[in-house]
């Protein structure tokens, strides 16, 4: 059973752990932003999120008036019912008729989504593959996986996936099933230092046509 634990530190950051291990907090959160700006640019309307946390990947997905669907699942209940209770901004997204949260993991609520229905899979659940905070969320980064988003995406979809790292395993994970592989470095600042996070992706070829 995870320990989900949310502390307002003395600097007034919020912060969230989940057995002890930093998950992330709300004062440099442009990668989580950029993940979403990153599908939208491809003109994404209905968007499935792997990991609710803090909730910047889905306002800002939400903040664009095109976007017509957006289902997010998030593993632990606790953090959407702090959502909704107001101890973590964001119950005005709840309240987004756009928005359904569904408590679970992603694989399964990956799983359940019709063929070739989503404009966009964003996974935000982990630190990345060589950085996990769940051991059992390892599978997401693999082929299985990604075949299987491969498969709810549209010709032209997108997957992108939140990463602390550059990962050419992950790369080459979504080469066998997806097009235009690539890892872009966000120039994130951490306590003052310059650092870089990664958004990988790929997309759905555009001639694809079943399978999946
Ligand atoms: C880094 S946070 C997400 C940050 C989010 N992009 C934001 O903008 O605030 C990761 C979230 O994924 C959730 N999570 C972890 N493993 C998951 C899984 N297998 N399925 C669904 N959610 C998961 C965690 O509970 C946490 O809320």
């Amino acid at each position: 059973m995870d320990e989900v634990h949310l502390r307002r530190r003395d600097d007034g950051a919020i912060e969230l752990r989940v057995n002890g291990v930093f998950v992330m907090d709300d004062v440099e959160t442009a990668s989580e932003r950029l993940l979403a700006r990153h599908v939208l640019e491809a003109g994404s309307r209905r968007v499935l999120v792997g990991g609710l946390g803090l909730g910047f990947t889905t306002r800002e997905l939400l903040a664009h008036p095109h976007v017509e669907h957006v289902v997010v699942a998030e593993l632990h209940g606790e953090i959407v019912e702090w959502m909704r209770d107001g101890t973590i901004p964001g119950a005005d997204l709840l309240a987004d008729p756009r928005l359904d949260v569904v408590v679970g993991d992603v694989r399964d609520i990956v799983t359940a989504q019709p063929p070739h229905g989503l404009d966009a899979i964003v996974l935000d659940v982990d630190n990345g593959p060589d950085f996990l905070v769940h051991d059992e969320n390892r599978a997401l980064y693999g082929p299985g996986f990604i075949a299987t988003c491969a498969g709810r995406l549209r010709p032209g979809g997108r997957l992108s996936v939140w990463s602390m790292a550059d990962s050419e395993p992950l790369r080459r994970a979504m080469a066998e099933h997806l097009v235009d592989v690539r890892a872009v470095a966000v120039p994130v600042e951490l306590q003052g230092r310059p650092e870089h996070y990664w958004v990988v992706s790929g997309r759905q070829g555009d001639d694809f046509a079943g399978g999946g």
